[in-house]
């Protein structure tokens, strides 16, 4: 009897630990494992009284936890796939030819542009080194990727590639490195712009902007040269007669001999001015003197100058140190600016000066053309440097925005202009301090 009561109470003590323990961890191990395989939903049952309730409590808590954490991270893992989509789409849509490569210059992306400018298609270069660059070009690409790697960003240099079937192509490089996670440089972004066809019209216009001034000057010259060259007649008779009649003192022949050299010079030096001028169009940057370079603009434009009523006076040091640029197109940038002022000037007249000067900050050689004409208003001067943009019945338009093409040629030059309405206007064409002729 005593050992049936006490199975009953066995069986009995079994039954409750069932319900009150054994079950509700169960359940609680069940919710565990939804959690685990994702469904972040899941919550125990928290009606079990005493420690196991607070167990399933604290348990939904932390869940409720996780599943804000889980829903932040989809969310923000949906923004991510979407920002990678839109970058996807802008890299394959963009007109810029888009070219990532790894340290090693290898490729890893090749848009469709980049196909279309260059004509490879990605499947073929992935992996392979760019093979853009023409043979005269490869030390400065690998210039270009060492500074890329090194941090540095191009902003749309300018340099030459070449396109599938040997077509050198003009364009402008931008470029900035990747990093990965760890913020190491792991790549190159690279995107080019194909300016081929805005180069080839930009040498037209400075071609036909020259040929215009050509002509203009050709006019002035031929009257500049009248004087010197009847200088020579008259003392090479002169001195033939002279000779003809007998001995001759050598007083005498040296005044003549001195004159007839004098007039050759200055010759030599107004056509040493146009024969500059019309030289072809490859920058070729040399160490220039200003000096001579405004007086032989001043020899050039003294017939314009003189029929517009305008005084030309010189400010320039034969000191001023030489500067590097293309003798030939700094001459069009003055002789482009000289006009401007001589056609702003006319006919009332004026002063034009030529002014050359060392500024020491930033250490720079100044080149300055003012004019004592109408000015141009603020609201002008804005304008000024578009190309077509003009306020003269004849005028082209065009000067201005060759100039600026022009300085942009010169290495480290810039220009600027300052004007004040009634007084007149200033153009400033400066130039680094390069190294001293030796
Ligand atoms: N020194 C100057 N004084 C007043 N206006 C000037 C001067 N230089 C340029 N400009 C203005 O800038 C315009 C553009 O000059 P430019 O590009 O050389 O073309 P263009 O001489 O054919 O008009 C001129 O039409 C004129 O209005
Ligand atoms: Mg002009």
């Amino acid at each position: 009897m005593l050992a049936v009561v006490a199975t009953a109470a066995l069986l009995a003590a079994r039954l409750v630990a069932r319900a009150l323990i054994i079950r509700p961890v169960d359940a609680l191990l069940e919710t565990t494992q939804a959690i685990a395989a994702g469904n972040f939903a899941a919550r125990a049952d928290t009606r079990p009284r005493g420690e196991l309730g607070r167990l399933a409590g604290a348990f939904n808590r932390m869940a409720n936890t996780v599943q804000t954490r889980q829903n932040q991270l989809d969310a923000s893992i949906e923004t991510l796939r979407q920002t990678n989509e839109k970058l996807r789409s802008l890299v394959r849509d963009a007109p810029l030819a888009i070219v990532v490569v790894d340290a090693a210059g290898r490729v890893q992306l090749w848009n469709p542009a980049a196909e279309a400018m260059f004509g490879w298609s990605e499947h073929e270069l992935i992996g392979q080194a760019s093979p853009i660059a023409p043979a005269d070009r490869r030390d400065e690409l690998d210039a270009n990727r060492a500074r890329s790697l090194k941090g540095e960003v191009l902003r749309g240099e300018e340099t030459v590639r070449q396109a599938r079937d040997g077509r050198l192509l003009d364009v402008r490089v931008f470029s900035a490195a990747l990093h990965d996670a760890g913020g190491r440089v792991n790549g190159i972004l690279l995107a080019y712009e194909d300016i081929t066809a805005r180069k080839r019209a930009e040498g037209a216009l400075v071609r036909s902007e020259k040929l215009a001034d050509l002509g203009r000057l050709a006019a002035g010259v031929a009257h500049e040269l009248r004087n010197p060259l009847t200088v020579v007649d008259a003392r090479a008779q002169l001195l033939k007669r002279l000779t003809d009649a007998g001995p001759v003192s050598s007083d005498r022949l040296e005044t003549n001999v001195d004159s007839l050299v004098e007039a050759a010079e200055r010759m030599r030096r107004i056509v040493h001015g146009l024969s500059t001028y019309g030289k072809p169009q490859r920058v070729d940057p040399t160490l220039v003197s200003l000096p001579e370079l405004l007086t032989a603009l001043t020899e050039l434009i003294a017939y314009a100058a003189r029929n517009a009523n305008v005084k030309v006076v010189r400010h320039v040091p034969d000191s001023l140190p030489h500067v590097l640029a293309d003798r030939s197109q700094v001459m069009q940038i003055l002789l482009n600016l000289a006009n401007n002022a001589l056609e702003a000037m006319a006919p009332a007249g004026g002063m034009l000066t030529l002014a050359g000067y060392v500024e020491d900050e930033p250490p720079t050689i100044v080149a300055e053309i003012a004019d004592t004409g109408p000015g141009i208003s603020p609201e002008q001067l804005e304008g000024i440097w578009t190309a077509f943009y003009t306020t003269k019945a004849e005028g082209t338009g065009l000067g201005l925005s060759i100039v600026r093409a022009l300085v942009a040629e010169q290495p480290g030059a810039t220009i600027s202009v300052r004007s004040t309405i009634g007084r007149g206007t200033v153009f400033s064409l400066t130039f680094p301090q390069a190294a001293s002729p030796s």
